[in-house]
């Protein structure tokens, strides 16, 4: 079956972004979260990136109306019924997914794709919250989703080729490189990543350099396009922490602590570019 329709889970960061790379390759979205407020607030930002696309020529006014016509938002989950393959990007916790994933699965058909964008939890273990192990799939996105090329597709334990293919298949067809990793914590990115972003915290926690200064050895001594504290910032201090812990409660070695100061800084609300201050301040609020 080709997949023309797409059910998102939740409207927020990543679930935005993700719908509209979707709209804007031809497929039509139902949008879901909780409250219509977060789904303005996610149907709003799409409009402004669409817009984007349409100042630098990238899409014509006409191409962008299409798009957002193909955007349907929706508080009910019965609505998702018509979706042929599901994405599903809330709350990075494994409670939440697998609820959302319980909610919608009695008006989705036996041959509907689940994808969960998990950035951290085992997509065994979530795969085995559905009747569907076999035809589920992870599908990992990166912030900000319509700019990064790649995506990380993880079977499961039970997944099948078909499934991955379908992925596969669904990644490039919104302009991504899907690379295929298996299912283990952080898979490939996050290991990775989260150690370096959680040892840049220690380096600030401990006075090795202020902030700008770590920033600016990793921009300019390794060229990365952000600084590690900054690029928290804009993941959310929150997200990261959440996946520090997955990789040290599931490997259980110490070398992934996550450090006291991201901890405190979660506790004090300072979650990042989100909430107007984390590492760094954002003067004109909230992002
Ligand atoms: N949403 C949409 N588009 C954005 C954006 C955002 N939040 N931020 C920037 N962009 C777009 C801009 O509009 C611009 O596009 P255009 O000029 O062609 O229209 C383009 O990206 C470049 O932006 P800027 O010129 O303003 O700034 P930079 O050149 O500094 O690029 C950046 C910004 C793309 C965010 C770059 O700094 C970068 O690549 N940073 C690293 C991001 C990264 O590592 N992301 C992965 C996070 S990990 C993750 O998501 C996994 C999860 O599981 C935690």
């Amino acid at each position: 079956m080709e997949t023309k329709t797409v059910g998102v889970l939740g409207a927020g960061t990543m679930g935005h972004g993700i719908a509209q790379i979707l709209i804007r390759s031809g497929y039509t979205v139902f949008l879901h979260d909780l409250s219509q407020q977060f789904l303005d607030a996610g149907a709003s930002r799409i409009a402004k990136g669409l817009n984007r696309d349409v100042e630098k020529n990238r899409l014509t006014a006409e191409e962008r109306e299409k798009a957002l016509s193909r955007l349907k938002t929706t508080t009910r989950v019965a609505d998702l019924g018509g979706a042929d393959f599901i994405v599903e990007a809330v709350t990075e916790n494994l409670e939440v997914k697998a609820g959302a994933f319980r909610a919608i699965e009695p008006y989705c058909g036996p041959e509907v794709i689940f994808a969960s964008n998990t950035s951290s939890i085992s997509i065994t273990r979530l795969a085995a919250a559905t009747q569907r192990p076999d035809r589920f799939v992870g599908l990992h996105f990166f912030n900000p989703v319509p700019v990064m090329k790649l995506v990380e597709v993880v079977p499961g334990l039970q997944t099948s080729p078909d499934t991955v293919d379908k992925a596969m298949k669904l990644a490039e067809s919104v302009g991504k490189t899907p690379v295929r990793v298996n299912d283990s914590p952080g898979f490939v990115s996050n290991r990775l990543l989260m150690p370096m972003l959680n040892e840049a915290a220690y380096c600030l926690m401990e006075g090795v350099a202020d902030a700008k200064g770590i920033d600016d050895v990793m921009k300019l001594g390794m060229n990365h396009p952000m600084g590690p504290l900054e690029l928290a910032d804009l993941i959310g201090l929150d997200v990261c922490l959440d996946i520090m812990k997955v990789l040290y409660e599931s490997f259980r070695d110490s070398k992934y602590r996550p450090c006291p100061l991201l901890e405190k800084m979660v506790n004090a609300g300072r979650l990042g570019r989100k909430t107007g201050r984390g590492f760094y301040e954002y003067p004109q609020g909230k992002a």
